[in-house]
């Protein structure tokens, strides 16, 4: 076994430089949470400010042309901007396969993990990643993630982890057919009359799949699985397991609001994008994950996301009516580039954009 880690510089080299992430870390034992963990106060998640008189609505999916359907979708997005799915044609089997094939792929060991690095992955479409941005951060992220760009099944077949493949391009396929649907409700509301190809880029051009592992932690309190941030893709669906762990922001100053697991639902949110382009009428809230002290937390967000040229701005059938712009246009390649210069940082990328 590697020498003791004793040092701050110790256990970056450990976890960031030598590729063996957080999960290498619980793995050898570690007993404590190292300093370099360790968030300010502020940004710990303070029990007394969880909001557990509200939750995030539940939505049955069977029927989801039905305009009565369209309508709870879009309350919700416009509202909350986080809602879960029931019935919502992916298999509960599939998402099952999919949570047992995470952890399969973490349960290996740090050498098989290390071969889809940066520096290792045979293909720019996975790469194993610690933290969100280790560059950049003062305190790391208690999280490791393994992320998957969807570009086709043979790609997919060809390069992604043995451990995890067939069971994520399964997930996959269903999941594609789930995302057209979420949008066609969504655009419906934004006067969007049909998703044509080029709106299909603008949209959907980058669908990106990421395992997340969040290995049980010493003392949870004291960390982020993923601090304060709102997503930057259009939507996102997330596929979390029965461990629980994340919150979002409530509408009362400085609330958070647990989001169940429920079996076999999906939890949808809007993303910066999707506000950007609704001139803020579907809202990119704030969300952050902790981990758990027992069990080693498994969720599996597709980041549905611009395809990398794509510009995005107010969408004119937004404006139509008159409606000031909030937003100017930027390429998604730049904003993309903008949130991960920097550690999680609440609300604020969309700066970027702001007009
Ligand atoms: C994310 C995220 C939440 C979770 O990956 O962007 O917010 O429950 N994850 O893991
Ligand atoms: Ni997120």
């Amino acid at each position: 076994m590697s020498a003791p880690i004793s040092s701050s510089s110790d256990v970056i080299d450990f976890v960031v430089h030598r590729g063996n992430g957080v999960t290498g870390l619980v793995q050898i034992g570690v007993e404590g949470v190292p300093d370099r963990y360790i968030q300010p106060r502020e940004e710990r998640l303070d029990p007394s400010k969880l909001e557990t008189q509200e939750s995030i609505p539940i939505i049955d999916f069977s029927n989801w042309a039905d305009p009565k359907v369209a309508e709870s979708i879009c309350d919700a997005a416009s509202k909350w901007g986080f809602f879960q799915i029931v019935n919502h044609g992916v298999p509960l089997e599939v998402l099952e396969d999919l949570k047992n094939a995470a952890r399969r792929f973490f349960e290996l060991p740090s050498e098989e993990r290390k071969k889809y690095l940066k520096e290792n992955s045979p293909s720019e479409t996975v790469r194993l990643c610690t933290s969100f941005s280790p560059q950049a951060e003062e305190v790391l992220e208690w999280k490791d993630y393994l992320t998957l760009l969807w570009v086709s099944e043979s790609e997919a077949s060809a390069f992604w982890p043995p451990a995890c493949r067939d069971q994520a391009i399964e997930y996959m396929k269903k999941a594609e057919v789930l995302i057209r649907r979420l949008l066609e409700v969504l655009l419906k509301r934004l006067h969007t009359k049909e998703i044509d190809r080029t709106k299909e880029y603008m949209l959907m051009g980058e669908l990106r799949l990421s395992l997340n592992y969040y290995p049980r932690c010493p003392s949870p309190e004291l960390t982020a699985g993923v601090g304060r941030h709102s997503d930057i893709s259009t939507i996102t669906v997330l596929l979390q397991d029965e461990t629980g762990g994340l919150y979002v922001r409530g509408a009362k100053e400085d609330t958070w609001i647990p989001v169940p697991p429920v079996k076999g639902a999906l939890v949808v949110n809007i993303g910066d994008v999707l506000q950007i382009m609704s001139n803020d009428l579907y809202k990119s809230i704030e969300h952050r994950a902790i981990a758990n002290r027992s069990r080693n937390r498994v969720s599996i967000p597709i980041f549905v996301n611009p395809g990398p040229d794509a510009i995005i701005g107010p969408l004119p059938e937004v404006l139509e009516s008159g409606e000031k712009p909030m937003y100017k246009h930027v390429t998604f390649e730049d904003y993309f580039k903008h949130f991960f210069s920097k550690g999680h940082d609440g609300k604020n990328a969309i700066e970027f954009a702001r007009i």
